[in-house]
């Protein structure tokens, strides 16, 4: 129940309000009282919001702008020439720019955002806020589909190749063989759903569409793939290099499938091994149709070397990532004296710890795969792979 004495207060503001306009129609001067101490009409700000939790019309309503547009803020229902003043985030604005009640703000900006009030001329009465946030509205979103498991089920992601500084909601849809198939959201990262294959060696294509909006404007982006097209393993694991005792020109290189690929033993791998001493940057490699090891026979003497393995299925997609780089030195005769404390011991082997690999551009298709038949989608597909933007700026 409403306090009975602000109640009457409220009655006693809104007569003499309606006083003070009709008397402004009448074209008497109003003499404005004078205007509260900046802490004494925030504070009033407060309790009306405060307020106006009860009352959905208090509620400050968001309006959205596009940067570069001229805005109107309205003062409520407020008549258009009755007498107000405009704060913005609880300060005054500079020469604001009035028809009437409304605030008339120029090719705004980000920096426009905030909240704005409007006050009721005289008595510095809140009339209204209104959340004003400026914003874009969506670019064609950057969208990819790719099977990391195959046969399992693939996965689509999406995300903005601009931030749109205001919330985006999208809205993803599969279609196969006429039918529309479900894609199940991932928990993490947010951008991201997967798909079963409900049907194997399909020869129809699958449609994926991502459908942006927010409250500027809407976009979209649709691709359309084969089912093998798309396939595209995880990098190898625990790739590990090793010198060959009394042999200074060998190196024997071990690796695992990726994890991730459920079943080696129906759709094998192929994988692709690069090499070169750190002290040039020529590459030198080697493709491998079975097996998930190597023997270099040709590294110069003493010389550290990089190495990296790549994978494939070995009918369809395209190669995998390079994997985490790993380095060794051939054995050598004469034990190096190194003086660093961590390189004491007499073998060179040395694997990288860190999960931060170096960029590296993985096997160009010319190379390692001539008779495969890439189309389009899938160089589409790369692109995002290798852009991969934080989440969080795709779901604001
Ligand atoms: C001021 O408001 C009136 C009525 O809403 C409108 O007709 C007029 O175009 C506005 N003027 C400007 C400069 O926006
Ligand atoms: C945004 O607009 C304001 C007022 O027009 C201007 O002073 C400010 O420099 C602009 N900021 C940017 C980042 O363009
Ligand atoms: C209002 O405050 C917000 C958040 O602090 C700020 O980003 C915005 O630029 C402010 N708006 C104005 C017009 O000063
Ligand atoms: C969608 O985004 C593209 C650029 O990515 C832009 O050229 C186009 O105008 C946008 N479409 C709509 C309807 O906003
Ligand atoms: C997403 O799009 C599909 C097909 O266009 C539509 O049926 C569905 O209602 C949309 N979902 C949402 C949440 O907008």
């Amino acid at each position: 129940m409403a306090n009975p004495v602000t109640s009457a207060c409220c009655v006693i503001l809104a007569a003499m309000m309606m006083m003070m306009v009709s008397a402004q129609r009448r074209g008497q001067e109003v003499k404005p009282k004078s205007r509260p101490l900046l802490t004494d009409y925030l504070f009033q700000e407060r309790l009306q919001s405060q307020r106006a939790g009860r009352s959905s019309q208090r509620e400050p309503h968001i309006q959205y702008e596009q940067t570069g547009s001229d805005a109107i803020l309205r003062c409520g229902t407020v008549d258009q020439d009755a007498a107000v003043t405009w704060t913005v985030n609880g300060t005054d604005i500079e020469n604001p720019h009035l028809n009437g009640s409304s605030l008339l703000l120029h090719n705004v900006n980000l920096s426009h955002s905030g909240y704005y009030s409007c006050f009721e001329g005289s008595s510095w009465k809140l009339w209204h806020q209104t959340n004003l946030r400026v914003g874009n509205p969506p670019r064609e979103p950057v969208l990819m589909c790719r099977s990391n498991n195959y046969p399992a089920s693939f996965y689509c992601s999406w995300h903005l190749p601009f931030p749109t500084f205001i919330p985006n909601t999208f809205n993803i849809t599969v279609i196969h063989d006429s039918k529309q198939l479900y894609c199940e959201k991932d928990p993490f990262p947010k951008n991201r759903c997967h798909i079963k294959y409900s049907r194997l060696f399909s020869t129809q294509k699958y449609q994926v569409t991502v459908v942006v909006t927010n409250a500027l404007g809407k976009n979209s982006t649709s691709i359309s793939f084969d089912e093998f097209s798309i396939v595209k393993p995880d990098p190898p694991e625990n790739v590990v290099a090793k010198p060959v005792h009394n042999n200074p020109r060998r190196l024997e290189v071990t690796w695992q499938i990726p994890s991730t690929w459920p079943d080696a033993d129906s759709f094998p791998l192929k994988f692709f091994l690069r090499y070169r001493p750190l002290i040039l940057d020529q590459w030198q490699h080697v493709e491998l149709s079975e097996g998930t090891s190597h023997t270099i026979t040709d590294a110069y003497a003493g010389k550290e070397y990089i190495i990296q393995v790549a994978a494939k299925d070995y009918e369809i997609g395209t190669w995998s990532d390079w994997s985490v780089a790993t380095y060794a030195t051939p054995w050598t005769e004469e034990p190096k004296y190194i003086t660093t404390e961590s390189q004491k011991t007499e073998t060179t082997t040395r694997i990288t710890t860190t999960t931060t690999t170096t960029y590296v551009v993985p096997p160009s298709t010319k190379v390692c795969e001539p008779e495969s038949v890439i189309g389009s989608t899938v160089r589409l597909s790369w692109l995002p792979a290798l852009l991969l933007a934080p989440v969080g700026i795709l779901i604001m």
